[in-house]
């Protein structure tokens, strides 16, 4: 039955992560898929995670189903932390999903079901598997203009101009914080003219929050999707705590829906709810209860929010090293850009050809559309790396 299947093209960011990990150059260095490194290379566990984990040992008594909407002590502090705490959370409601893309998913399928012939607005460019998830899940898709790449910024009156054809009913993708894979965000008052361009046209935006934490703070990272939820009837958010708390394979994170009232909202999550049950049933327990613990005990709280502060400081630091380095290295100011976005990722203007040979003969992996992990830059080899780049550029 599988013989005349065609092959799949593989996910362009999984297939670069298998193949760093089986070149066997000691000097290779990993600038490919989204996850965060410390200066030795290391992913590491983040300490609030480790005290967590001793904890919930002791203290976990039983491995009992948690339900398809998951533990709702979890929901909540996520809720929390995206929403703010002083938001009332009467429209606000939330499942507990296998990660941020469990969330994308089960929104997806969500969205599908109340309004199947609506278009989903999607950010040119984006992460790459927004495509196939929307696409799976049924939802037609069009293209909104997001990024200037001549001038590497938020091309704002481009996105504007798109997304004036949207209808009633359509589904608005948006990154929350970070933007992926550009590293260029909206400013607050642009977030205010979606949130208006939102009100017109009565559309439903769909944030993807994968990085909060990661560009300028926590409560900063959040502030444009708060504002959409504070001056819009309805949306949903896919949450993820792969990135903040370095819980990547565990898969955590959650799916929230803000209705225009709270019965709305309970009739979204009832539908989320069966939904999920309909897909994979329940969540995964792990990475959530860990999560729950280090939320509901101020000092691991507090653990955890030292070593993000450290984590984002030091891609922070590794942005304005890089852009010195190229900028010394391309004797101009084309690369002073990176210093200036947020989050892991940043674009650089470079072919394939570049790509490859900086693979091929350097060992060093970057993604095919010049996506670069911040998180991954070398301490110590910037300005090695600098050259490297400009050499094959210049070639
Ligand atoms: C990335 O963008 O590299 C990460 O979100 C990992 C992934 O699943 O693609």
């Amino acid at each position: 039955m599988f013989e005349a299947l065609p092959a799949s093209a593989p996910d362009a960011i999984l297939a670069l992560m298998t193949e760093f990990r089986a070149d066997e150059r000691p000097n290779k260095m990993d600038l490919g898929v989204g996850v965060y490194k410390d200066s030795k290379g290391q992913t590491a566990i983040m300490r609030a995670v480790k005290l967590a984990e001793k904890k919930l040992y002791d203290e976990q008594n039983t491995k009992n189903y948690v339900g398809p909407a998951g533990d709702q002590v979890f929901c909540g502090f996520i809720r929390e932390l995206i929403l703010g705490q002083d938001y009332d959370q009467t429209r606000a409601r939330s499942v507990q999903t296998p990660g941020g893309s469990g969330a994308l998913r089960v929104l997806s399928d969500m969205l599908h079901s109340v309004s199947p012939d609506a278009t989903t607005w999607v950010p040119d460019p984006t992460w790459p598997n927004h495509i196939p998830m929307l696409t799976a899940a049924h939802h037609k898709l069009e293209r909104y203009r997001y990024y200037d790449s001549a001038n590497n910024k938020v091309d704002f009156d481009g996105m504007m101009a798109s997304l004036s054809n949207a209808k009633e009913g359509d589904v608005l993708l948006l990154h929350g914080c970070c933007h992926n894979p550009t590293g260029s965000d909206m400013s607050l008052d642009q977030w205010q003219a979606v949130a208006d361009l939102v009100n017109k046209h009565k559309i439903i935006p769909f944030v993807d929050m994968a990085y909060q934490g990661f560009g300028v703070g926590l409560e900063e990272d959040a502030a444009g999707l708060r504002l959409l939820v504070n001056n819009v009837p309805e949306l949903v958010i896919a949450a993820s705590c792969s990135k903040n708390l370095a819980l990547y394979r565990d898969r955590v994170g959650s799916a929230i829906v803000i209705g225009a009232n709270a019965s709305a909202a309970d009739l979204a999550q009832s539908r989320l709810t069966t939904t999920v049950r309909a897909n994979y049933s329940m969540p995964p327990d792990h990475g959530a209860a860990l999560t729950a613990m280090i939320f509901k005990d101020d000092s691991l709280k507090a653990i955890w929010m030292e070593e993000l502060n450290e984590m984002r400081t030091r891609m922070q630091r590794l942005r304005r090293e890089f852009a010195d380095a190229l900028r010394k290295r391309s004797n101009s100011d084309k690369f002073d850009f990176i210093a200036e976005q947020r989050g892991m990722f940043s674009r650089l203007p470079l072919t394939k050809e570049h790509i490859d040979r900086l693979r091929d003969e350097s060992a060093i992996y970057i993604v095919g559309d010049g996506r670069l992990n911040v998180a991954g830059l070398p301490d110590d080899g910037l300005d090695d790396l600098a050259e490297k780049i400009v050499a094959v550029m210049s070639d």
